[in-house]
């Protein structure tokens, strides 16, 4: 998605589309006076008549004569006080599903000045078209015969004054580089099983480095065994597909202690011998969202080059059950030492993220940030709107929050209260892998916690949040690439950009 900006007065503006964003309650506001002048009074019939109330994710599409835009599209803000970055960001997805749908490849976007709400004019450039760029979105490329083809939405046009055309368009250079990362974590969690295994996750990631200079290294199954990956191993043993260990590295800040992403890479989980129910297992495909994350986080930081060093981590394998694979009751060693005795191997996940929690001690990393598929405990509890967030570290745990919400990717805080760790005891090794019904998704942040060492660490728990089964008004159905913003924004805020 590129942006760009616009000091054209709006009933001049030449587009296919010209999305209005506008709040709540009232007459139509000062800013857009001219163009309803200009198109004889229709956003005033829209608003006057009550069709078009203005709230949230709310639109009326319009045709106006005597203007140049050939159709106006009004998008309800919400509330004045409530117009935020997040908010913006979200109405320019909703104008962008719209114009994918009417076959656009641009679309011209205005914020109603009065709607504003004190948002600077960088970020308004950056969320727009980071919000363009999800709502456009759609994943076309495995139909021969598309139902409905549509062309891509290519670009937005800002309105806005002459003055503030430069820090606009700061700001989009950033949504860009976000959208892009966003768009590559989508297409890979949306790509099937059979597509995306984990070499074919290791192959892209060596691409990425090419493209941006960042170094890469892959383990396969045999280097895997020199580092001792005992739990990583145990998931891969049920595979035909090698597992891989990705490690991508950026470096943005000379000789500083990197920030660790670590992204769970389960290309598809059907459960292993603990199988899953058939009912919707086909949505184990984006059990590579985390590492989605990573991959989309390191497209957007070859764009921006920030100055910090990152290293990304990903564990990737497939949990299949078969004749090789991993058992109930098993006990296995993991690359830390510690012994785990596997009850449940759908929790594979933690498995192979403990290996790489350990592994990355040798980056000596300032901070460490896990992003996995983990528990469905984590649906229950927050459903697909917050990630849930774990950690050893306040600090730590407060800076993720809120470029989360900066980013529109909120997260929620559930406690690794000691009385939690009993748990996870085993009668016949370190630690249980899994600790049955109450508290799943705090057992599986305590289990991760035992992994790591002297280190501040994060971890997201985005089993409800990857993908949605339903369309929204702001997105279609399907993959979130959730975790990309919200990295990329802790990133910049840790770079002092
Ligand atoms: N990949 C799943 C978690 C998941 C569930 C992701 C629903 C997306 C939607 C994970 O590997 C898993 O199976 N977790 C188990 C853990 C349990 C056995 C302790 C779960 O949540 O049931
Ligand atoms: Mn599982
Ligand atoms: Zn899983």
């Amino acid at each position: 998605m590129t942006g760009t900006t616009l000091t054209t007065p709006l009933p001049q503006i030449e587009t296919p589309l010209l999305a209005v964003a506008l709040t709540q309650g009232g007459a139509v506001p000062a800013s857009l006076a001219e163009l309803d002048r200009a198109a004889a009074g229709i956003v005033g019939r829209a608003i006057a008549s009550g069709d078009f109330k203005g709230k949230r994710d709310e639109t009326a599409l319009l045709y106006p004569s005597g203007a140049k835009p050939q159709r106006v599209l009004l998008v309800g803000l919400g509330k004045p006080g409530d117009v935020t970055r997040n908010s913006i960001r979200r109405a320019a997805a909703v104008a962008a599903k719209r114009a994918r749908a009417l076959g656009t490849t641009q679309f011209a976007f205005a914020l109603a000045a009065e709607a504003r709400n004190g948002v600077a004019a960088a970020d308004v450039g950056q969320v727009v078209v980071e919000g363009a760029a999800q709502g456009a979105w759609a994943f076309t490329e495995l139909k021969a015969a598309p139902d409905d083809p549509k062309p891509e939405v290519e670009t937005v046009a800002i309105a806005c004054d002459a003055k503030e055309a430069k820090a606009l368009s700061a700001g989009e250079r950033l949504g860009e580089a976000t959208a892009a990362g966003h768009f590559l974590t989508r297409y890979l969690q949306m790509l099937p099983g059979n597509v995306c295994t984990p070499g074919y996750l290791a192959d892209r990631a060596k691409q990425l480095a090419d493209q941006h200079g960042f170094t890469c290294t892959v383990l396969d199954r045999a280097q895997m065994r020199q580092e001792n990956m005992g739990a990583l191993l145990a998931v891969a043993q049920g595979s035909q597909q090698d597992p891989r260990f990705i490690v991508l590295e950026y470096r943005g800040a000379g000789a500083d202690a990197p920030v660790a992403l670590v992204g769970k890479g389960v290309t598809f989980d059907s459960g292993g011998i603990s199988i899953k129910p058939a009912q919707n297992m086909e949505d184990m495909k984006f059990d590579m969202s985390g590492a989605a994350a990573v991959l989309g986080t390191f497209e957007a930081l070859g764009r921006l080059k920030p100055r910090l060093n990152v290293v990304g981590l990903i564990p990737s394998t497939e949990n299949l059950p078969s004749g090789t694979a991993v058992k109930p009751g098993d006990v296995v060693k993991s690359h830390l030492g510690k012994t785990i005795e596997i009850i449940n191997t759908d929790a594979e996940g933690r498995l192979i993220l403990c290996d790489a929690l350990s592994y990355v001690r040798r980056f000596k990393p300032a901070a460490v940030i896990d992003i996995a598929t983990l528990t469905g405990a984590v649906v229950v509890a927050l459903g697909q709107v917050a990630i849930g967030m774990m950690g050893n570290d306040d600090a730590l745990l407060a800076e993720v929050r809120e470029a989360g919400e900066r980013a529109g990717e909120r997260c929620w805080p559930l406690p690794l209260w000691d009385e939690y760790r009993d748990l996870l005891k085993s009668d016949i090794a370190d630690m249980k892998n899994s600790g049955g019904r109450g508290a799943g998704s705090i057992a599986g942040g305590w289990f991760l916690r035992e992994f790591v060492e002297g280190v501040p660490w994060v971890h997201l728990d985005i089993a409800g949040t990857a993908y949605t089964d339903g369309d929204g008004p702001h997105q279609v159905k399907g993959p979130t690439a959730i975790g990309v913003r919200l990295f990329t924004e802790f990133i910049l805020k840790r770079a002092g950009a």
